[in-house]
């Protein structure tokens, strides 16, 4: 009986990711649920609709990228071209709220309806104000702080003519090689849909649910569903292949917390999932998304990626990859320019129904009608605005606040840190990102004048000005360059050793060494993966040389993924992890160095010690041979030639001060269902210095119907303790917590046995606890 209905469930879960998709005609993709719910913008909705020709209709579920008109004449492009047929529903990449006003002016000219544009962007941290990349932004642990970010983002981004934003990217990922980890949160679902939750807030910033009337709201998009994290080997684009309860435990939730935030958008993800890629998978748009999400906001895809369902072998050409596009319950197509092509062939050919492109197509015109374009087209569109808001001081001093507060501190041996401005002490500056200011911003910050970052020279000058630090500098070599022709470091830029003797110099006569390296901004980000993680180009052998001076060294990276530190962490004496900090770089780290601002931010992802250990993650699963370090001997799951153990846990980071915990407690050795459980530690600040701790609650399910992670981050809290401070930190467990999709897929909590700790990382298992669920 049990494997009956155990069978019928996964195959219900599996068929759907295997099945091609024909013509669709069932109920939920000729049914128009609206996401407001609020009749009289249906009604409105339906006006429009009823008023509208097919291909006006398809018009609206087109999308450019760019400028389609220039000071008024629309160019000679196709995008042009559809411009005057009243065919294009949004654009994306044009900035301005002039500019904007301008293009919306030429689309009203030629919709015969005056039905107005959309305009989009990727607004990933801040638009001018460009703030630390969203990882590091995640290890704040801070989500009032990571909503804020977003939410002066958008204040930017409205006063620039832009309605929609293709943000929060809100990927689980586990793998470092990936080079897009730096747009999203790490790899925890718990974390991860938290963060999500805030940033989609953030970014929306309505005050009442789903009022969107407010000048400063807008559109936020959750990206990319989904998988796309997993892509295999860590190469960007590639397939992602894994079991229905990976993805539903790990890579749905953020997904699910964006819907139940009320988020407006979805946007597909390029890769295929177990064999369909996710632009024309219906088990996720169709099944998922809207009929057990109860989605009512738009889809769109990402770029090509309805074109793209050609290469990867699941449509024969752009027509029959456009009808499996519709037919998974896609709205809108980013580029491909296959709906505004092919649909409405399709529609004669009986392939897809006329109902099926009015759903989508009622789905673009609420967001029309909720952000109230149709009132005012130009709401967005304000100059006078956009000069108040952009770069406005308070933005500037909160990115310097929250890259603060994003810069991890992995390592200080010897309190070689904070440098302190009243001690003598001569610094020799060293390393290609003392003067670096290109990359301080991060791949994604599109609007981001690079010109305009604070370089890490010119923070530390700031700082210290009137300080006993002096400091001296020397490039000592540059960062390798990538020839994106042939996908290699250019051979051309490959750096020498020319300028490690100058730098060797200045260290000997110097008290301490500060070297600045890391990745060049486009070495992470899109279509940036890497099969190595070590500092790129040759800053190790500068670092091997500047250790065999014996003078104390300070590491500050900048990067955008975890890197393999693994001989930096044994020979240089401090690393800060400040990722790219954002617009405010230099200040940042300089407050960090300085001790000015304590650091308090925790890794949001593993650090390996190499490539080989990855994909590396906290929350795996035991294995019939776990590892015993009492008895290493042989036939265990293990490595011969590195530990199984990561350089630098998740939640790992540390601060100026100390913290100890003690006194673990809990009210309750049995949770009843229903009841409630309260566990609690005391932290103490054991250092010299105030300081701010995040205290992890992370719970394990001894026995399960399947197997459970070794442990699962289910709370946390960040608390502040001023010197010789103890502040008792309590979290409450009930059966939610303990939920896990069972045997059979259902979401339940299972009777038994559970144990859990209150942490200052994944890896500390001081202040262990015990307890059971009873029925
Ligand atoms: C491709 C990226 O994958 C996506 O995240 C982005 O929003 C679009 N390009 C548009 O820029």
């Amino acid at each position: 009986m049990r494997k009956m209905k155990l069978s019928i469930v996964v195959l219900s879960l599996i068929s759907p990711l295997v099945s091609c998709g024909n013509a669709d005609n069932s109920v939920n993709s000729t049914q128009w649920k609206s996401y407001s719910g609020d009749p009289v913008i249906e009604r409105k909705v339906d006006s429009v609709l009823n008023l509208m020709t097919l291909e006006e209709k398809i018009g609206q579920m087109n999308q450019y990228s760019g400028n389609f008109a220039v000071t008024g004449e629309v160019a000679e492009t196709k995008a042009g071209e559809y411009l005057k047929k009243g065919m294009i529903g949004s654009t994306f990449n044009t900035f301005g709220a002039d500019h904007i006003r301008m293009l919306q002016e030429q689309n009203l000219k030629y919709s015969r309806l005056k039905i107005p544009m959309l305009f989009a962007a990727d607004v990933i941290h801040g638009l001018e104000t460009t703030f630390p990349i969203p990882l590091a932004e995640a290890c704040s642990w801070d989500l009032e702080l990571m909503e804020q970010s977003a939410r002066i983002a958008a204040e930017e981004a409205t006063a620039s003519g832009i309605a929609w934003n293709f943000a929060p990217m809100i990927d689980i990922a586990r793998d470092p090689r990936w080079g897009r980890v730096m747009e999203g949160a790490g790899e925890d679902p718990y974390l991860g849909s938290l963060v999500a939750r805030a940033r989609v807030r953030g970014f929306q910033g309505i005050e009442t649910y789903k009022d969107f009337s407010k000048i400063n709201t807008m559109m936020a998009t959750s990206k990319h569903f989904v998988g796309y994290g997993a892509v295999q080997a860590g190469r960007d684009y590639h397939s992602v292949d894994m079991s229905v309860r990976t993805l539903h435990e790990t890579y749905l939730p953020p997904f699910k917390a964006a819907v139940d935030e009320g988020v407006t958008a979805f946007m597909t993800a390029f890769n295929d999932l177990n064999g369909v890629p996710c632009t024309g998978n219906k088990y996720l748009f169709k099944e998922i998304l809207r009929d057990r999400w109860g989605f009512g906001g738009m889809v769109v895809t990402d770029y090509t990626a309805i074109q793209e369902m050609v290469a990867h072998g699941f449509a024969r050409d752009l027509k029959h990859a456009t009808e499996l596009a519709i037919d998974a319950g896609i709205d809108m197509d980013m580029i491909s320019e296959g709906f505004v092509t092919y649909l409405k062939e399709l529609v004669e050919e009986g392939k897809v129904s006329e109902k099926q492109i009015d759903v989508a197509v009622s789905r673009i015109l609420e967001m029309k009608f909720l952000l109230g374009l149709f009132d005012d087209p130009f709401k967005y569109c304000n100059a006078e605005r956009q000069k108040e808001v952009v770069m406005n001081p308070e933005h500037l001093k909160a990115a310097r606040e929250v890259a603060q507060r994003s810069i991890v501190l992995l390592e200080n041996k010897n309190n070689v840190l904070p440098l302190k401005k009243n001690e003598p002490k001569r610094v020799a500056l060293i390393g290609p990102f003392v003067k670096e200011r290109e990359s301080l911003t991060g791949e994604w910050a599109i609007k981001g004048d690079p010109d305009k970052s604070v370089t890490l020279m010119e923070g530390l000058e700031e700082k210290y000005k009137d300080s006993q630090v002096k400091f001296s500098y020397a490039k000592g070599t540059s960062l390798p360059v990538i020839d994106r022709t042939t996908q290699k470091v250019s051979t051309t830029r490959v750096p020498d050793r020319s300028g490690f003797s100058e730098a060797i110099n200045l260290a000997r006569t110097s008290d301490v060494i500060l070297v600045a390296m890391g990745e060049k901004f486009h070495w992470s980000g899109e279509a940036a993966s890497r099969t190595d993680i070590t500092l790129p180009g040759n800053q190790r052998e500068l670092l091997k040389e500047l250790k065999k001076t014996g003078k104390p060294i300070i590491l500050v990276l900048f990067n955008g993924r975890p890197l393999d530190l693994s001989w930096e962490a044994e020979n240089v004496d401090a690393i800060v992890e400040a990722w790219y900090p954002g617009i405010m770089a230099g200040h940042a780290v300089a407050d960090v160095l300085s001790g000015d601002y304590n650091p308090s931010a925790k890794l949001v992802m593993t650090f390996p010690r190499n490539v080989g250990q990855i994909p590396i993650f906290y929350n795996v699963k035991n294995t019939g041979r776990p590892f015993d370090e009492d008895n290493p001997a042989d036939y265990r799951s293990s490595y011969i030639d590195c530990p199984n153990s990561p350089l630098y846990p998740f939640g790992y980071g540390l601060s100026y001060t100390s913290f100890e915990y003690d006194n673990a407690k809990i009210s309750s050795k049995k949770l009843e269902r229903g009841g409630i459980l309260t566990v609690s530690v005391d932290v103490t600040n054991t250092g010299t210095m105030d300081g701010e701790e995040v205290v992890q609650l992370y719970i394990h399910d001894k026995v399960g119907s399947v197997v459970r992670p070794v442990k699962e981050l289910k709370g946390f809290k960040k608390i502040h303790l001023k010197k010789g401070e103890t502040k008792t930190v309590e979290f409450t467990i009930d059966e939610e917590r303990l939920k896990m999709y069972n045997l059979d897929m259902e979401w339940v909590a299972e009777p038994g046995e559970f144990e859990a700790w209150i942490a200052s990382s994944s890896a500390d298992e001081s202040n262990h606890l015990e307890f059971s669920l009873v029925e």
